[in-house]
């Protein structure tokens, strides 16, 4: 998840080890580091910290000027020492680091073993390096250009440092979908997955873009390529302005405002892959591997706590429309205590952003138990949950920092729409043209996000008239109704404003009582839900004097003149609505607890991973 490379006149070792401690903040989960002594490659690499690493790298007696670092944050293989970056070409003349995931590391890796080559680790990593290996011996290649062929033939997303002890003077970087900063010292480079790792060495830094390859040599000037036609570009060197926390922010105010701006992104990444619209596939080795036991399931029983569970709720709806199959959303702390009915033939789904939960833990331990087949849906690979239960598939929405669940959460409604449709192709249950339908909606949701955030204004002009509201209800109907409980639940965790999530229609039976006109109501109302009878109750509530905050479909007439506030989203299907609308209410929290000088990222008494019951 991070990476630090340098090549220059003072020692290598230092600068890595000081530059990994800085992307510390991304999360991680191993640390490798690779230098060059002038004839070999040194290696040391651990699972943890990169103090461990610090520890084990004293056996590298090297004070080497050229190098390469890593902390890595599992995607493909579980964190140990072996899948840890940097990985060895076969012939050992290689050195790679990596952030990101190959999506068709399979087939290259059966046409490398076909030409003989072996694999040490799991990792989509040690295929790239191979296979950048065998195109620079097949055509004897320096190595700027065999990286650029490698890459080329490369489906997914990357950055990239790779050195060849037969060149030493160089290092090749890349990035695609993954950031890479050069730092451009005098008669040094730094290259760093963001500047913070060597904002005290130099202020000029130029940041590749989308397929661009940098081939940094000694005593010469920086060379920028672009990946797919091989044309020269002109580095655009800046000189940086942010301090360190910036940088680590990426320039925003707070991580959670960060990972609310990363959705577009991550929720590609979630169904990079696996989602082939045009011919109409899902593709999860997880389900497809036991995919009987889902079609023979009588019923499923989603076990989560927090936001995990919101999004269980989101899916419960979208499963049983897409499948037919019953459903049943379960606390896990609830569960777990009840003597529950469990049966060998239900599958039991356990969703966990940490996968560390211990109510989550202790009902996948107990639905094992009872025979029933477990699958996870996690973000944190190798964690406890994803090596408990029988399969699983992992969201791929990058560390979660802010304490308070974001990307997390629509990464996990991603996820389960996935497993939904694909049972729904091979049950048959949705009709050939609502397939394909929503395999193109899915596919084009990131862009329509990124349109969602663009409600960020409104939810702070918003979140200026209410900030001082004591209390906040949050209405929402079938597939928006989770999505009430998720507004609501964000915003009692950051900025400590009392907030309840209703069914829109369960109103009447009492929260009602509660509406008067200093009380904010949040209705989310996208045109394709039940927006007839949503209209009818912000009647309701308008009648009673409540203050009116409507999340509807981008030109929507009716609503608007009702609300006091309007805040628009883009149109898509009723199922796929939670992604877009859960987004102005992630922003409205935020904003409301930002101006209510609240500790954002680490909101009073909460914790990141609940690992005690
Ligand atoms: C804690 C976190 C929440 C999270 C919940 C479940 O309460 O603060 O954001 O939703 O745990 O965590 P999990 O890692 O299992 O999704």
């Amino acid at each position: 998840c991070g990476i630090v490379g340098y090549i220059g006149h003072r020692e290598a070792y230092p600068i890595i080890i000081k530059g990994l401690k800085r992307l510390e903040y991304r999360g991680y989960d191993s640390a490798g580091v690779m230098l060059y002594d002038g004839d070999n490659l040194k290696l040391s690499k651990t699972k943890g910290k990169v103090s461990d690493l610090e520890e084990r790298a004293k056996q590298i007696t090297t004070n080497g000027t050229i190098g390469i670092g890593h902390t890595r944050w599992a995607t493909h293989g579980v964190p140990n020492d072996i899948n840890s970056h940097p990985h060895i070409s076969n012939s050992g003349n290689l050195a790679i680091i990596h952030n990101g995931i190959i999506e068709n590391y399979e087939p290259l890796k059966k046409e490398l073993i076909k030409r003989g080559y072996t694999f040490q680790s799991d990792t989509d990593t040690e295929v790239l390096v191979n296979l950048i290996e065998e195109v620079q011996k097949k055509e004897n290649l320096k190595l700027g250009k065999a990286v650029q062929i490698a890459l080329n033939q490369v489906v997914g997303a990357y950055a990239i440092a790779v050195f060849d002890k037969q060149n030493p003077d160089e290092i090749v970087a890349a990035r695609l979908g993954s950031p890479l900063a050069i730092g451009v010292g005098e008669d040094e480079f730094f290259i760093a997955s963001d500047a913070s790792p060597f904002i005290e060495y130099t202020s000029n830094a130029v940041y590749l873009e989308d397929e661009e390859m940098a081939i940094v040599r000694l005593h010469k000037p920086l060379k920028i390529r672009k990946i797919k036609d091989d044309t020269l570009v002109d580095p655009y060197v800046q000189e940086l302005q942010l301090n360190l926390e910036q940088i680590e922010k990426d320039g925003y105010d707070h991580f959670m405002l960060k990972e609310i701006y990363e959705q577009p992104n991550v929720i590609r990444d979630t169904y990079r892959g696996r989602l082939l619209a045009n011919e109409g596939i899902i593709k999860m080795a997880g389900v497809e591997d036991n995919l009987e036991k889902f079609l023979n399931a009588e019923r499923i029983l989603i076990v989560a706590c927090g936001t995990s569970w919101h999004a269980g709720l989101v899916a419960e709806y979208i499963l049983e429309e897409f499948t037919r199959i019953p459903v049943e959303v379960e606390y896990a702390s609830e569960f777990r205590y009840r003597n529950p009915i469990i049966n060998k033939s239900d599958v039991v789904i356990a969703i966990s952003q940490s996968g560390e939960t211990a109510d989550t833990l202790a009902a996948i331990k107990l639905s094992k138990e009872k025979g029933a087949f477990v699958f996870g849906v996690c973000n944190v690979v190798g964690s406890s949950i994803s090596r408990e239960t029988h399969a699983g598939a992992y969201t791929h929405a990058g560390p979660e920092i802010g304490v308070a669940s974001t990307k997390a959460f629509t990464t996990q409604i991603t996820i389960l729409t996935l497993i939904a449709l694909r049972l729904a192709k091979a049950k048959g249950t949705l009709s050939h043209t609502d397939f394909h339908r929503y395999l193109q909606e899915l596919e084009i949701i990131p862009e329509k996000v990124a349109e969602a955030l663009l409600t960020n204004d409104k939810a702070k002009e918003i979140a200026a008239r209410f900030k001082d509201a004591p209390n906040c209800l949050y209405l929402g109907r079938g597939y928006n109704f989770p999505v009430a409980l998720e507004g609501a639940l964000k915003l009692k965790e950051i900025s400590y404003i009392h907030a309840e999530g209703y069914p829109a229609a369960e109103m009447k039976h009492g929260p009602i009582a509660l509406i008067d006109e200093l009380m904010p109501v949040i209705v989310i109302a996208p045109k394709q839900g039940h927006y007839d009878k949503v209209v009818s109750n912000i009647q309701e509530i308008k009648s009673r004097s409540g203050k009116i905050i409507a999340v509807v479909t981008k030109g929507d007439t009716q609503v608007r003149e009702l609300a006091d506030y309007v805040i628009e989203i883009p149109d898509t299907s009723d199922a796929l609505s939670p992604l877009l609308t859960t987004i102005p209410l992630q922003l409205l929290s935020y904003h409301i607890a930002v101006m209510r000088n609240c500790n954002v990222d680490q909101p009073r008494n909460l914790a990141k991973s609940v690992t005690v019951e």
